[in-house]
């Protein structure tokens, strides 16, 4: 079997790698390095520097050259622009990418008979659900960009199942968190941000009042069910999420009892975390303060009864659990990049 993964570099990619690697599984490695790392690449048993094709996933002879053998079976299609503030700030290129990226993958998995395309959607477009535990129907539509890319990137997911008889499942990952968790970047995810601020014996800034909660799910889990979605025909849309809300005092409260640290942390308000980025305030429509607020301490938790009736999947790895494999990962992480060096 050959399988392709784009965003091979990132944080679940890379790891979804090594895991089918371990299976033996020929693969098709594709990343711009745009937000991967080097770093991700290397596994104790394996190092995967030197097979990701540096290639951005809009390049249409690039994408076509590695299918147009016909004997790639399957495409997960992780690549694209995660972070809130980047799409947010940089709607056009989060379109391009997010949105007219997936196009690009459809269209050479069109032509070059892809057996199935399993797509890295989002939870996040929950955003306006009013009902908990959210299921996969009946959400509000969301408003902001990130969001909205993978939005409409579902919708032509679902344009290329009933117009050519294509099979795509499109998982919609609820928060992730596990070893390669991005913690360098300018805003890292909540949980990447507390372990480096820990680690460096730091005064962590949690915006609001640090009660906001939202569902979980351990990257090993996440990849367990994304094996078992390349089952099932036409097309389909499945919760990759724990069904376990925790709040930001929650995670940070058990994260400090595993690295036997106590810092109390700092609450600034919610548009602290936007002001970073002026350029959302400029111009002759600037961001709504309520559309931020919500953003900050929306409530999320997601109903993964769908994955359970379909795949009998349920997540495994408890929270500590899953905190106590990501802080290794990361402590290893900083001690390899030495003190700081950050
Ligand atoms: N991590 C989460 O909590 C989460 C939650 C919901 C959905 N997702 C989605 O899952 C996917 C993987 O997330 P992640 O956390 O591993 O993110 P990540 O940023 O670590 O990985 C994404 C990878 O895509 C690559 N990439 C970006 N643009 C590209 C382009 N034009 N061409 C080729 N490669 C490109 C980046 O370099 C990066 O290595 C993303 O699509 C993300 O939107 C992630």
């Amino acid at each position: 079997m050959k399988i392709m993964i784009t965003g091979a570099a990132g944080f679940i990619g890379s790891q979804l790698a090594y895991d089918l690697w371990k299976k033996k599984t020929e693969l098709v490695l594709v990343d711009n390095f745009s937000y991967g790392s080097l770093d991700n690449l290397t596994f104790p048993e394996h190092d995967f520097t030197d097979e990701v094709l540096h290639l951005d996933i809009r390049d249409r002879e690039g994408i076509g050259s590695l299918l147009m053998a016909g004997d790639v079976d399957y495409i997960y299609h992780l690549a694209g622009i995660a972070p809130l503030p980047d799409c947010q700030t940089d709607p056009q290129e989060a379109v391009s990418v997010n949105v007219g990226g997936t196009v690009n993958i459809l269209e050479n998995a069109r032509r070059y008979g892809v057996r199935k395309v399993i797509f890295a959607s989002t939870n996040a477009m929950y955003e306006n659900a009013e009902v908990f535990p959210t299921a996969e129907t009946g959400f509000g539509l969301p408003s902001l960009i990130y969001p909205n890319t993978k939005y409409a990137a579902e919708r032509f997911c679902q344009s290329y199942c009933d117009t050519y008889g294509m099979n795509v499942t499109c998982l919609r990952f609820a928060n992730v968190y596990g070893p390669h968790i991005d913690c360098l970047r300018k805003q890292p995810p909540f949980v990447g941000y507390m372990i480096r601020e820990l680690y460096y014996g730091r005064t962590p800034v949690f915006h609001s009042d640090g009660s906001q909660k939202r569902d979980y799910v351990y990257v090993q889990d996440l990849i367990d069910l994304a094996l078992l979605a390349q089952e099932g025909n036409g097309f389909d849309c499945v919760n990759v999420c724990s069904n376990h809300s925790y709040s930001v005092n929650e995670l940070y409260g058990i994260a400090q009892e595993i690295m036997g640290k106590q810092i109390g942390a700092e609450y600034a308000s919610s548009d602290n975390y936007w002001k970073k980025y002026p350029q959302l305030y400029e111009g002759a429509y600037a961001i709504r303060p309520e559309v931020l607020e919500k953003e900050v301490t929306k409530y999320t938790l997601c109903s993964y009864g769908h994955a359970k009736e379909k795949y009998n999947w349920e997540p495994k790895i408890s929270i500590y659990e899953g905190l106590r494999r990501s802080i290794e990962y990361e402590v290893s992480l900083f001690e390899k990049m030495g003190k700081g060096k950050e």
